[in-house]
């Protein structure tokens, strides 16, 4: 069933892309649900992320070294690859649902608007759970900042 959708999905974006009108990349829409974005906080254990005005430089490497390891298999920091590039993600997410994603996406691409849109956006493929630390993802998401 599963496996249905995801073949049905990859031959209407494929379809799609080849009829004239369709050769623009639509870009990410800013707000993707009726709220502003920053309202959305995601579901999942992070319900505050305070960011320092400034980069925190030992954090943001640490959430690199993580990053490298636990997530570029999927992710590339600056370019859409298996999942999309973090590059830009606070002009769409809330820190807090950043952190949702990385720590619950399970519950997030069930029931969050945003991450269930984004599941059809990437026709079907999930999302994984590396099991970070709470400290791990805040780590990531300082790194985030960096890019
Ligand atoms: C097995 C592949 C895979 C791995 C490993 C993976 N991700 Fe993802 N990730 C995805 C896919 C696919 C999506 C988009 C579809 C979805 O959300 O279900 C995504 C979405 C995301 C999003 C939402 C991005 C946006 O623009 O809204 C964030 C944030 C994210 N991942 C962070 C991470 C982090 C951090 C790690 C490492 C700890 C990681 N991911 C590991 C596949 C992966």
């Amino acid at each position: 069933m599963a496996l249905a959708a995801l073949i049905v999905l990859g031959c209407n974006s494929s379809g799609k892309k080849e009829e004239p009108g369709y050769g623009v990349q639509k870009e990410t829409p800013k707000a993707e649900t009726s709220a502003d974005f920053r309202l959305n906080k995601g579901v999942g254990p992070v319900t505050s992320v305070t960011l320092g005005a400034e980069v925190d430089q030992k954090l943001a490497e640490e959430g690199k070294t993580i990053y490298a390891n636990m997530c570029m298999a999927c992710h590339k920091p600056d370019q859409k690859f298996i999942g999309p590039a973090p590059k830009g993600i606070f002009e769409r997410r809330s820190p807090e649902w950043i952190m949702n994603m990385i720590l619950n996406p399970e519950q997030m691409i069930k029931e969050d608007p945003i991450a269930k849109k984004l599941l059809m956006e990437f026709n079907g493929a999930p999302m994984a759970n590396q099991n970070l630390t709470e400290a791990q993802a805040r780590a990531v998401l300082e790194y985030f900042r960096t890019l």
